[in-house]
């Protein structure tokens, strides 16, 4: 089976191997992310499956972890890539995404970046603002060429997470106000020589645990979708963004795969069923599949807490202290047992706390932090002189390839040249 388990010992699997193995094998300190590409897989044929028989594009957002074995991995099952920067943009193609297959979402994409983009000839540039419209027209006039791009909306609907996770209000920086759609769909169709609509997208945030937000943002663009078509407006796809939540280990999430059942019925319903489908999943793909594994330095004990103190960081893994989000920590070796500890890093601030988990009688060698193959290592940072994390990747078990820490060295000499 795929994925993190624990044996009937306790012992901690990624797939068919234990991680204390994997660590070993691999050779590099901790902090370490391992991730199991079967895992990623497995969900990606799922939610493919759901999909079926209808012309549809996943697109895997970069920014979860822009990994090349991942990256590479889902390109090979034809899955395309949603990208948010000229680095994602190129790293994607790099790695094997047919450029048809690439959406580039972003509030404030660079002159370069749109170039790039338009040079490339991606799927489509998916535009943020009627502001974003007339420098995208502007560089392909300069360029003599003519930009497919797609229209963001922003459909002003308010998700239950985490405010910085919400995208979808109309306060937030995100996509064209729905009012304003009508006239971006004119402003586009003046131009025929230079702008070519060919989607309309909407992405409302992340993190959801079922199919019905998803599915009301959804019918807010397949409206759109259906009156451009009734004034015979040309589209080509349809995009409803990314936002599964996963089961970070305190409240249920419905699978993948019942998003994707959930957003071709929309179509069936609004008799779209021949335009194509785009997803944006990012985070269910992809956080499953790893851990962060970290090495207990000590312990410290006051008045008011039982201190668990690891090598790893908010540095590394800073979703817990920029969201408020919660990691599972758990003894490498065994199952977790009743005596809890707060879990923190030697990052010198606050929020650089893993929240309390319970460990166990035994102080342990190791801990695994769950779930932490999206926004892990893609939001790490070198703060505090730490450097980057090493990364192993896995597939069935089997290491199938490593990318070493940079390391201290590193990173002492590139801030000395600084
Ligand atoms: C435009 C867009 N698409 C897709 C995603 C992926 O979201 P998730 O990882 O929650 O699926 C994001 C996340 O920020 C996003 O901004």
């Amino acid at each position: 089976m795929p994925g993190f388990r624990r044996d009937a010992q306790g012992a901690a699997y990624l797939g068919r191997t234990t991680v204390r193995e994997l660590l070993e094998r691999s050779g590099l300190p901790t902090p370490v992310y391992l991730y199991d590409l079967a895992a990623i897989r497995a969900t990606a044929t799922e939610m493919t499956g759901a999909l079926g028989s209808h012309p549809h594009l996943l697109a895997y957002a970069v920014k979860a972890n822009s990994a090349g074995s991942i990256v590479r991995l889902l390109a090979g099952l034809g899955l395309g890539a949603d990208v948010v920067s000229g680095g994602e943009l190129e790293l994607a193609r790099r790695a094997g995404v047919p450029a048809r297959k690439i959406v580039m979402s972003g509030v404030a994409k660079t002159n370069d970046e749109i170039d790039r983009a338009i040079a490339a000839d991606i799927l489509a540039i998916q535009v943020e603002s009627a502001e974003e419209i007339e420098r995208i027209a502007a560089r392909a006039r300069a360029t003599g060429t003519r930009a497919r791009i797609a229209i963001r909306v922003n459909p002003g609907i308010e998700i239950d997470s985490h405010a910085h996770i919400a995208t979808g209000h109309d306060e937030a920086k995100f996509g064209v106000l729905r009012a304003e759609v009508p006239a971006a769909f004119e402003r586009i169709d003046g131009e025929p020589e230079h702008l070519a609509l060919v989607g309309l997208s909407v992405h409302v945030g992340s993190m959801m645990a079922t199919p019905e937000p998803y599915r009301n943002a959804a019918l807010t663009i397949t409206e759109l979708a259906r009156a451009r078509r009734q004034k015979s407006g040309s589209l080509e796809y349809i995009d409803f963004g990314g936002g599964i939540g996963i089961d970070y280990g305190n409240a249920p999430c419905e699978p993948p795969a019942a998003f994707a059942a959930a957003a071709r019925t929309v179509l069936r319903d609004a008799g779209l069923s021949d335009l194509m489908l785009v997803m944006e999943p990012g985070r269910c793909l992809v956080a499953p599949s790893g851990v962060l594994v970290a090495k207990v330095v000590g312990t410290k004990v006051t008045a008011r807490n039982r201190f668990l103190l690891l090598d790893a960081g908010m540095n590394d893994l800073v979703r817990p202290a920029l969201y408020g989000a919660r990691h599972r920590v758990e003894p490498l070796d065994w199952a977790p047992g009743a005596t809890e500890y707060r879990v923190v890093g030697p990052v010198c601030e606050s929020a650089d706390d893993f929240g309390t988990h319970a460990i166990g009688d035994r102080v342990p060698e190791y801990v695994v932090i769950r779930d932490a193959g999206a926004y892990g290592f893609s939001m790490a940072s070198e703060y505090n002189g730490r450097p980057l994390p090493g990364e192993v990747f896995v597939d069935d078990g089997a290491i199938v390839s490593v990318s070493p820490s940079p390391g201290r060295e590193d990173w002492i000499a590139r801030r000395l040249r600084a």
